[in-house]
């Protein structure tokens, strides 16, 4: 099974910040067999999509179509320059108050176009909508607090999730750190991780897919 690490810029990075991290990051990149995935802001996939060896997600995505729905991004300018897109992070679910209608509307659009929806669910019990493949568990406590989850736990969830959804994928997110990661990447049922602020950091961030 591919071990998947994903980062997730959040609205972090400017173009100049961009470019040094493609530069540090080119090495480990070029090398690694495991599947890489990077989620920037929408204004960076075009310069990220030029460069070498290179897998993209966008972070959101509209839940309408091509049309009049100002500042909205939607599937098929997306599929221009990513595979992927994250789907019902808990960011997006907390600020931007998306609900599970509008989630599915987003991943119905996602599959439309051809993208590869990651799911971010916060809890076991989370609602799935279906044609989902990649599950990334994130506890909302673990997000950002320095504070990850034990690997032991996640891994139940993880578990949990694959029996309930038959979902094969199932990532953690959560505070992973170059010194953690080999305790999730090591669970039976946890396929990879979804990384956000030790993404920022190319030396962080190439020893976290080294160890994983
Ligand atoms: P964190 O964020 O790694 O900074 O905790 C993970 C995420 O929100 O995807």
């Amino acid at each position: 099974m591919e071990t998947f690490i994903i980062a997730n810029w959040k609205s972090h990075m400017l173009l100049s910040q961009a470019q040094e991290w493609v530069e540090s990051m080119n090495a480990t990149l070029t090398s690694t067999s495991k599947k890489v995935i990077i989620c920037p802001p929408f204004t960076l996939l075009p310069f990220l999509s030029v460069q070498k060896n290179m897998l993209l997600g966008a972070q959101d995505i509209s839940p309408f179509g091509m049309g009049a729905y100002t500042g909205a991004v939607n599937g098929a300018q997306i599929k221009e320059f990513a595979l992927y897109v994250l789907i019902g992070h808990s960011e997006r679910r907390e600020y931007f108050k998306e609900d599970d209608t509008i989630l599915s509307q987003k991943v119905t659009l996602a599959l439309e176009q051809g993208l590869t929806p990651i799911y971010c669910v916060q809890g076991k019990d989370t609602i799935i909508p279906s044609g989902i493949d990649i599950v990334a568990y994130e506890p909302i406590w673990a997000i950002g607090s320095g504070k990850a989850e034990s690997c032991e736990q996640a891994n139940e969830v993880a578990l949990s999730i694959k029996a309930k959804n038959s979902i094969k994928t199932v990532l953690y997110g959560g505070s992973v750190s170059s010194k953690n990661v080999a305790s999730f990447t090591a669970m039976e049922a946890i396929d990879g991780v979804l990384v956000g602020s030790a993404s920022l950091n190319a030396v962080e961030f190439s020893a976290i897919i080294q160890n994983a």
